[in-house]
């Protein structure tokens, strides 16, 4: 049987058969592939899971090259691959599927993922899936808790600002968004604006807990606004006018900015945040057991994680939290989306002959809203 552009939806569907699927991640600035297996009822296992971060290459810009990174991705996937393929002990000829990023993200690293994901799937004789990254964010909360559906995704990283209501495989409705700069973005900028290295939302959260939290009263961007939506930008300006008016900084100064900001930050969040759980509450009474996932590089920020955390536990929400490893870009959530398209029919959708989307919205349905994802380049 010839899989190549086209995929035999029937094979996995409602079946225990055991399935491997190999993913390939190179959206952004990580190259990465992973091993993930499912079998019958049991619990999915991540074979493998090899992230090659391009943080190093990209330091001294003070942000992602695209040129870089996708000469980069070029550079490392092979042996990425290989890697991935080794540490499962699984051979490509025992690999059920190959899944591959196809966006959104930086058309240079899609291109190199999905060119090379088709030509193992060519040589293999085995079935190519196109992932969109962000369903791989929003379905790894099944991977590593097994949470059944509908729940709610906040996706907080350096290009994406979301909370979207998670209904089913393929069926996603977003709720927020930014109406400028994605979280991780901001934060970003403010270290950049401080002197703080890149990437600069660590860098702001080590030297906030030093800092004074109520020393500037930066706005709380949307608060109470009955858009559901974020937005940064305002903020940001607020700490450019304040550090301009204070300069030069001490380390004091830089530190109570900082905690400043990220009081802002949080406090801005959770009532975005608590909007969406009420109105999950009201469109999906019947989840007894609603959750709210996060996922993102942003997630790893303890002053944000225990504002959600405390809003969770009010409204009576579980709050889910994957590993770092696996809510930051890394290929186990799109070889696990693979899995989850196999068995739900519809890997077929997304075949090889799919093309790069720089620009892939997970829900097809909200209109895209002006000025966000301007940097369109993380997810
Ligand atoms: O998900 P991620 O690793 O990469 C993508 O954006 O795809 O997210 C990276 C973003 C960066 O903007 C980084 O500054 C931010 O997440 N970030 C943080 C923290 N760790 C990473 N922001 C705030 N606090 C942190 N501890
Ligand atoms: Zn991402």
């Amino acid at each position: 049987m010839s899989y190549i552009g086209k995929t035999d939806d029937t094979i996995f569907e409602d079946s225990d058969e055991l399935i491997r699927v190999l993913g390939i991640e190179t959206s952004c600035d990580e190259t990465a592939a992973s091993v993930v297996a499912l079998d019958g009822d049991s619990a999915p296992e991540i074979l493998s899971n090899v992230v090659l971060s391009q943080i190093e290459e990209h330091a001294a810009f003070g942000g992602v090259v695209p040129e870089i990174a996708a000469r980069a991705h070029v550079e490392a996937l092979d042996g990425i691959v290989e890697a991935a393929l080794g540490d499962s002990a699984v051979s490509l000829d025992e690999i059920d599927a190959i899944a591959a990023t196809a966006g959104p993200g930086l058309v240079g690293g899609l291109i190199v993922g999905l060119m090379t994901a088709k030509a193992i799937a060519a040589a293999a004789n085995k079935p190519m899936i196109a992932i969109n990254h962000l369903e791989g964010h929003a379905l790894t909360a099944r991977l590593t808790d097994g949470l059944d559906f509908p729940y709610l995704l906040l996706l907080v990283s350096g290009g994406h600002t979301q909370i979207v209501a998670v209904r089913g495989v393929g069926d996603y409705q977003r709720w927020a968004t930014t109406i400028d700069d994605a979280l991780g973005e901001a934060f970003d900028k403010t270290a950049k604006m401080l002197g703080l290295p890149y990437p600069g939302g660590p860098n702001v959260e080590k030297v906030a807990a030093k800092g004074d939290a109520s020393r500037f009263a930066f706005p709380r961007p949307m608060k109470g606004s009955a858009q559901p939506d974020f937005s940064f930008s305002g903020l940001k300006t607020a700490v450019r006018q304040a550090a301009t008016a204070i300069a030069p900084l001490s380390d004091r100064d830089v530190a109570d900015i900082c905690a400043s900001f990220q009081a802002a930050v949080a406090d801005a969040l959770g009532d975005r945040v608590a909007r969406a759980l009420a109105r999950f509450g009201q469109e999906f009474p019947d989840q007894a057991n609603p959750a709210l996932v996060v996922a993102g590089g942003v997630a790893a920020n303890r002053t944000i994680k225990a504002t959600l955390e405390a809003l969770c536990s009010e409204a009576g929400f579980q709050f889910v939290a994957p590993p770092q490893k696996l809510c930051t870009d890394n290929a186990a959530m799109i070889a696990w989306a693979g899995i989850e398209r196999l068995r739900a029919g519809m890997a077929g959708e997304n075949g090889a002959d799919f093309v790069p989307r720089s620009r892939w919205p997970l829900d097809s349905v909200s209109a895209p809203l002006v000025g966000s994802g301007r940097r369109g380049a993380k997810a």
